[in-house]
């Protein structure tokens, strides 16, 4: 994150400026019928991309990477005027020559990596998907990566290679689209032998994706436990809100840009008060709703009342939080107006007072923040402000 940065500030917009400029030309390649579909998405129909996850990490590259774009754009111009300006051809065009040719172009290894047809293809990260790929997960993968994600399942030791753990920064190393590729067309040794199996006869496009969601809960939930916080920013899923007796509405919709504080309600941890700083979202245990009724009569005390109506809100996010699901009535978490989640607060802490800023986009993870002062939520707000996600994920520069 921007910490990686810090000195070389044009190395992000630089990438963003790539990154977009190479999803652009698949999108062009696509329209103009040079790309089919792969997977019911429009395919990548090179077989390299840009590695910007890589470039973020070494600025340097970076650096030389934008010197030599420059050089050849140089050239080209020169080339140009070269063809207009006729008194000056031959010194323009031997001037081009040299800039193209000394163009300090990094070894490709650095700055290409190997891509396939889903490289650039993703879904909304959602509770719907989050529950169903638990299922799936329990089914297809634990055996060989573990109940938790680490890379301990039983069938792990007899495997000719370790399965990775999810709990660390894997996630955040690959584009979400070739993972999608791995588990669909499975994995190989140098030399060919399979290391991990090919999922594409089992698991439908849609399942594929969901497991993908569910080991992104698996990696946050991981993480909280080590203490280390989220190894990769976890968005707010996809989910749908009631607001008392209102029709329910998609969460991005009710959020309109807000800050979202969820939190986890039952009968000893009712609704809190509605506060202006952000939009409260409850979540109550699956099949266990409050009746529209009841929750317009919280609305009408002041009291939050807005719930979490797709089944499953409730252990998505106690995943997330790392706290098992019948431990997390009265837990909170803060979500900030780009909907990245960034702070939790155990239950019984309604102040905030020793929150955990589990994202934060200064480097320093799994932090507790202000533990102890008055005005403990309103510096935790600023600081989440002050510091915004800029989230990288395998390339993709936010
Ligand atoms: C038979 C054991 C086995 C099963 C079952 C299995 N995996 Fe794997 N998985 C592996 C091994 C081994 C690797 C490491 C392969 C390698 O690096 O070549 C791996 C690697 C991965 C990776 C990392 C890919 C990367 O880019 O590094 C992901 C993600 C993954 N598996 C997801 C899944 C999912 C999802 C399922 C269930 C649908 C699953 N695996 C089922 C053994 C397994």
């Amino acid at each position: 994150m921007s910490a990686l940065l810090s000195g070389n500030a044009w190395v992000n917009p630089f990438l963003g400026v790539l990154q977009a400029a190479q999803v652009a030309l698949g999108g062009v390649a696509h329209v103009f019928g040079f790309a089919g579909d792969s997977h019911g998405q429009p395919a990548w129909p090179w077989p390299k991309r840009l590695a910007v996850e890589i470039l973020l990490i070494d600025a340097g590259v970076a650096r030389q990477l934008a010197l030599a774009l420059a050089a050849t754009g140089g050239a080209l111009l020169l080339a140009i005027a070269g063809l207009f300006w006729r008194k000056l051809r031959l010194a323009l065009f031997a001037a081009a020559v040299l800039a193209a040719w000394f163009a300090p172009w990094p070894d490709t290894s650095l700055w290409l990596a190997d891509a396939v047809p889903t490289s650039f293809q993703t879904t909304p990260f959602s509770v719907e998907a989050v529950a169903r790929g638990a299922l799936h997960y329990a089914r297809d993968c634990a055996a060989c990566h573990g109940d938790t994600g680490r890379g301990d399942g039983p069938r792990a030791a007899s495997l000719v290679r370790w399965p990775p753990t999810v709990v660390g920064p894997l996630l955040g190393h690959r584009l979400d689209g070739e993972l999608f590729w791995r588990v669909q067309h499975g994995m190989h040794a140098r030399d060919g032998a399979p290391t991990m199996p090919a999922f594409a006869s089992r698991l439908s496009d849609a399942d594929t994706w969901a497991i993908l969601d569910y080991l992104k809960v698996l990696a946050a939930g991981g993480g909280v436990r080590d203490g280390d916080g989220w190894p990769v920013p976890v968005a707010l899923p996809v989910l749908d809100v009631r607001c008392g007796d209102a029709p329910a509405e998609p969460l991005a919709r009710w959020r309109a840009g807000q800050r979202v504080r969820a939190v986890a309600i039952d009968a000893s941890a009712p609704p809190p008060l509605e506060d202006p700083r952000w939009q409260t979202l409850l979540l109550s245990r699956d099949g266990a709703l409050p009746p529209p009724s009841e929750a317009a009569r919280w609305g009408a005390s002041g009291k939050a009342s807005c719930v979490a109506v797709t089944p499953g809100a409730w252990d998505a996010f106690a995943g997330i939080a790392g706290i098992e699901a019948q431990r997390f009535a009265g837990s909170q978490l803060i979500a900030d107006r780009d909907g990245w989640l960034r702070a939790e607060a155990k239950p019984g802490d309604p102040a905030w007072a020793d929150a955990t800023l589990l994202c934060a986009a200064g480097g320093g993870r799994g932090e507790r923040v202000t533990r102890g002062r008055a005005d403990s939520l309103t510096s935790l707000l600023l600081r989440i402000d002050a510091e915004p996600v800029r989230y990288v994920k395998g390339g993709y520069v936010h």
